[in-house]
């Protein structure tokens, strides 16, 4: 006869979740990443969730070292494992600027929109197309175990800005092939192509394994 424990297992899947804290400040990537961590054993904590958001100096010179550097950071204030990522927009034209530098790209404390400004003017001085890919690191580390996983998004910069969905250089980043920026597609539209979602998925599947 079929002891109760496994009719129990039989007909029900029980879930533990397991906590990941999502080392950034950034809501919009905090979307995107909770999208793609739904309907898994993972439960997205974030900065927010936990009542602190740390100011963590970036000083890495690559976006892996800076996605360590927050994800350690983290870690150490509340030993939980996390997931952390680093991304930023590099420009064929401009050798590769912004970078790593992408988020204060017109100075301390500017806003997306002036960012925006100065690449629109930096690249007028150049011919169409402006060339340019995102790029994201995702890293997971739980005090020991490091696990790392990386994405691209090519595409072109336009000299208007289009749509308000997305954050950053979103209203003027024209991914190949798309006749619209990434500021006019959803976010599940977005989630299905960016630099984000294809690290954090090819993550996602190093932890599932
Ligand atoms: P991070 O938070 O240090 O990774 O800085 C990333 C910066 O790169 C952001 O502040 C944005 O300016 C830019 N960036 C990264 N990913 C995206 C994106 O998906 N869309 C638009 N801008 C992005």
């Amino acid at each position: 006869m079929m002891d109760l424990f496994q009719w129990f297992g039989k007909n029900f899947k029980l879930k533990t979740m397991k906590k990941l804290i999502f080392a950034t400040g950034n809501k919009g990537k905090l979307k995107e990443v909770k999208k793609i961590f739904e309907n898994t054993d993972y439960k997205i904590i974030s900065l927010y969730d936990l009542g602190d958001v740390p100011e963590i100096i970036e000083d890495g010179n690559t976006y892996e070292a800076n996605s360590l550097i927050k994800a350690k950071a983290i870690y150490n204030i509340h030993k939980l494992p996390v997931i952390a990522d680093d991304s930023g927009l590099s420009v064929e034209q401009l050798n590769g600027v912004p970078g790593v530098y992408s988020a204060r790209y017109a100075g301390e404390n500017c806003t997306y929109d002036d960012n925006n400004q100065k690449l629109i003017k930096e690249l007028a001085k150049f011919d169409e197309p402006h060339n340019a890919k995102f790029v994201c690191s995702a890293v997971f580390f739980d005090g020991e175990n490091i696990k790392k996983a990386f994405g691209e998004l090519h595409g072109e910069i336009i000299s208007e800005f289009k749509g308000t969905h997305g954050f950053g250089y979103d209203p003027v980043f024209v991914p190949k092939d798309s006749d619209r920026t990434l500021a006019e597609f959803s976010s599940e539209e977005k989630n299905k192509i960016s630099h984000r979602a294809i690290a954090f998925n090819t993550l996602k599947k190093l932890l599932e394994n």
